[in-house]
């Protein structure tokens, strides 16, 4: 028989990117590609959880027996998580949340006119803090996407924003972070040792990450 470890459990996964508009034809994004978060959706169900994944736009599938709900700003994303986060055993943020929106989005197109322009900006909610802020018995998977200094940012956001795990990919090496089919992460924990993993597909990353969870929600019920 399958062993099925995450049967019973509600895990919600955040993936891809956010859009902010500026106007009906224009939008600020990054380049997620929703891979590495879809990845986690597949293999989370595959091991028995019930999964809703929570989507920026991207051109992925819904893996099989997958709850999506499909988003486009911070702020929908935030509203989307938020409704479902009380019905949830593990949450894991592999979205790329915008931190910034326009102050303004205006209702028609902005012509273009000579000179520059420029568009203000303010802070998205910060979702990952808070869910850890609303923690109750949920274990809280966040990611940090960094260029540098990894190590230390990754244990900062652990404790800043009240998490279990920080998954850590260094966006600027080759084959880890957005687009690519492998990632390379280091997974860190309150208590235990940080486990650096080699390059491996999103697939792989996703069932290490997976393994974890299971690990320390075992320990949590002895
Ligand atoms: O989608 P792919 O193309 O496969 O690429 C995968 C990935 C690079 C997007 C993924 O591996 C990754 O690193 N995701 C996190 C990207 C990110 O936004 O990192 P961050 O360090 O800016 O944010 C840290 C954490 O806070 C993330 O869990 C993010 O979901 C969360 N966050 C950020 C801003 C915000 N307003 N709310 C949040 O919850």
């Amino acid at each position: 028989a399958r062993s099925l470890p995450l049967k019973g459990k509600h895990v919600l996964i955040t993936a891809g990117p956010t859009r902010e508009k500026i106007d009906p034809v224009r939008f600020m994004s990054n380049h997620s590609t929703g891979k590495m978060g879809y990845a986690v959706a597949e293999e989370a169900a595959r091991l028995g959880a019930a999964v809703t994944l929570v989507s920026g736009p991207t051109n992925l599938p819904t893996p099989p027996g997958v709850t999506r709900i499909n988003v486009e700003s911070a702020q929908e994303m935030f509203e989307a998580v938020m409704n479902v986060y009380p019905m949830t055993d593990v949450v894991i943020k592999t979205a790329a949340v915008a931190d910034y929106r326009p102050k303004v989005t205006y209702d028609q197109k902005v012509k273009k006119q000579p000179g520059a322009v420029s568009v203000e900006l303010e802070r998205t909610t910060d979702i990952l803090r808070t869910l850890g802020e609303q923690k109750e018995h949920q274990l809280l998977v966040g990611f940090a996407a960094e260029t540098n200094n990894v190590d230390e940012y990754a244990m900062k956001k652990l404790r800043e924003k009240n998490l279990d795990f920080v998954v850590a990919n260094n966006v600027s090496t080759e084959g880890a972070g957005f687009g690519t089919d492998t990632n390379i992460v280091t997974i860190y924990q309150r208590e235990a040792e940080p486990k650096s993993l080699p390059v491996l597909s999103k697939h792989e990353v996703a069932k290490e990450i997976l393994d974890e969870v299971i690990k320390e929600l075992k320990e949590r019920s002895r």
